[in-house]
């Protein structure tokens, strides 16, 4: 018996890895976190899986189903949206896990702030623009944040930012934001990137609050920074006709020839 981890991606059945479905496919037992994870994904299951949504289960709970599973020797697809490397509380269970001497498997998936960024048509680093990627959150009432981890300090870094479980909190992301970035600094908000009701919108940092009033839903991701907006960034040099690469040797004098092979 084995309990796979799968990224169940921003919510779209198809932005799965293969890996991802054909283990949900393979696994008797489904556990599932219902607050972001769409029905639609859940399809991938074979007839007869017994699914269980976890958004209202606490560990305790999560941890005797997998038990259970484990005595009967069934294995488990343990789903969580996006990918299974940020805010997916897979910490705790693999330690569970380790602990119960259960074995268990990793699959990444898709994150959402990729799919934001696809809904964005939009690369988040550009050349010589921005160059870096900080995803975050602010405090939550389930979560406090490390003091050094202020937006404020990553603020000074002029990196672009992609703000996850914040979209409640956007009057103080904007008032944390505006020193550093200007009223003028580029943001895209995107709910339920790849959903079938997904929404985006564009704005600045001066304009966002006003622009996204009256939208309720949360499942929301915050993008800020130059890269969101830029027409005229440079083009990089790494397909620059005449930069010499290993890959494309400039002539017979490059430090490269003969070596691309
Ligand atoms: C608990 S975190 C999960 C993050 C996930 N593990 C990932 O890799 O993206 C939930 C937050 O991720 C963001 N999020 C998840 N799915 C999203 C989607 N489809 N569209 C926009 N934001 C999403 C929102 O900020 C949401 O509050």
């Amino acid at each position: 018996m084995t309990v796979h981890f799968i990224g169940a991606g921003p919510g779209a059945p198809d932005l799965l890895t293969l890996r991802g479905r054909d283990l949900i496919a393979a696994s008797p037992v489904c556990l599932y976190a219902g607050s972001l994870i769409p029905d639609a994904v859940l399809d991938h299951c074979a007839p007869g899986t017994r699914i269980v949504n976890t958004a209202v289960m606490d560990l305790d709970a999560i941890m005797a189903e997998i038990a259970a599973a484990n005595a009967a020797g069934q294995d488990v697809a343990r789903l969580h949206s996006g990918d299974l490397s940020v805010w997916s509380a897979m910490g705790e269970q693999l330690r569970r896990l380790r602990a119960m001497a259960i074995p268990f498997t990793i699959t990444p998936g898709v994150p959402a702030f990729a799919a934001a960024a696809a809904a964005l048509e939009t690369e988040l680093t550009l050349p010589a623009l921005g160059q870096s990627l900080i995803l975050t959150r602010t405090p939550g009432r389930a979560s406090t944040m490390p003091a050094t981890e202020s937006l404020s300090n990553f603020a000074v870094t002029g990196a672009t930012l992609a703000i996850h479980l914040s979209i409640h909190n956007l009057a103080q992301v904007v008032a944390d934001l505006l020193p550093d970035y200007g009223g003028d600094c580029p943001v895209a908000i995107v709910w339920r990137a790849s959903w079938p009701d997904q929404r985006i919108l564009r704005a600045t940092l001066a304009t966002v609050e006003t622009a996204a009033r009256g939208c309720a839903e949360r499942t929301a991701i915050i993008l800020v920074g130059r890269t969101l907006a830029a027409q005229d960034f440079a083009e990089s040099s790494l397909y620059a006709p005449d930069y010499d690469r290993r890959f494309r040797p400039q002539g017979a004098a490059s430090r490269f020839a003969g070596l691309s092979e």
